[in-house]
């Protein structure tokens, strides 16, 4: 209750309450630090290619890169797989492809939130067909709840409660993206 009441002056929320700081500002910044380390660990050689899922992953993916100490290159994917609403729709549409070379690199798919799974395991197949050097998903959050991803997450930053979820690039129809922290709505 308490959370109610501090955030619920927010200027950033439009009158909206949100119901619990799920992750806050300082816990995100220390936990995407250490993923930053643990992917800097991860590929002692060859080139990397992080590569953002768009939109939810535009935050998460700056902070992220700037905690990895080695050489690699950024470029983005878009899908679309919700519409306004809270519940996945199903469809996932490729709407941008990466122009960058993908064959012989390490991908790292960076994505906001690993809920069905069903977006990730269709860009895992997509992107397979490009022949990288390796493929591995960095999420900031999982639901631990995709019953359609047959690949595993080999980084991730929270566990996430089953609500949903808004801030640090996670939306509710394109709002609350720029909040600082990672909240459920009211
Ligand atoms: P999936 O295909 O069901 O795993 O859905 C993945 C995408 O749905 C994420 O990249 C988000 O854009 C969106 N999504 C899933 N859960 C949430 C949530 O709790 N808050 C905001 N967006 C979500
Ligand atoms: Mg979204």
């Amino acid at each position: 209750m308490t959370d109610v009441i501090e955030h619920a002056a927010d200027p950033r929320l439009a009158g909206r309450q949100v119901k619990r700081i799920a992750f806050d500002a300082s816990a995100i910044e220390a936990r995407v630090s250490e993923l930053g380390a643990a992917i800097t660990a991860a590929y002692p050689d060859g080139d990397l290619l992080v590569l953002g899922l768009l939109k939810g992953s535009f935050i998460f993916l700056s902070d992220l890169v700037r905690h990895i100490h080695r050489p690699l290159q950024v470029d983005f994917l878009v899908a679309s797989s919700y519409g306004d609403g809270t519940v996945s729709s199903g469809n996932v549409r490729l709407l941008y492809d990466p122009e960058t070379e993908l064959t012989g690199k390490h991908i790292v798919l960076v994505e906001d939130i690993v809920d069905s799974g069903r977006t990730l395991q269709r860009l895992v197949d997509v992107l397979r067909e490009r022949n990288p050097r390796s493929l591995e998903i960095c999420a900031l959050l999982h639901k631990h709840i995709a019953t359609e991803l047959h690949h595993p997450t080999r980084f991730i930053g929270f566990d996430a409660p089953h609500e949903f979820l808004v801030g640090y690039g996670l939306d509710h129809a394109e709002n609350f993206r720029h909040l600082p922290y990672v909240a459920s709505l009211l």
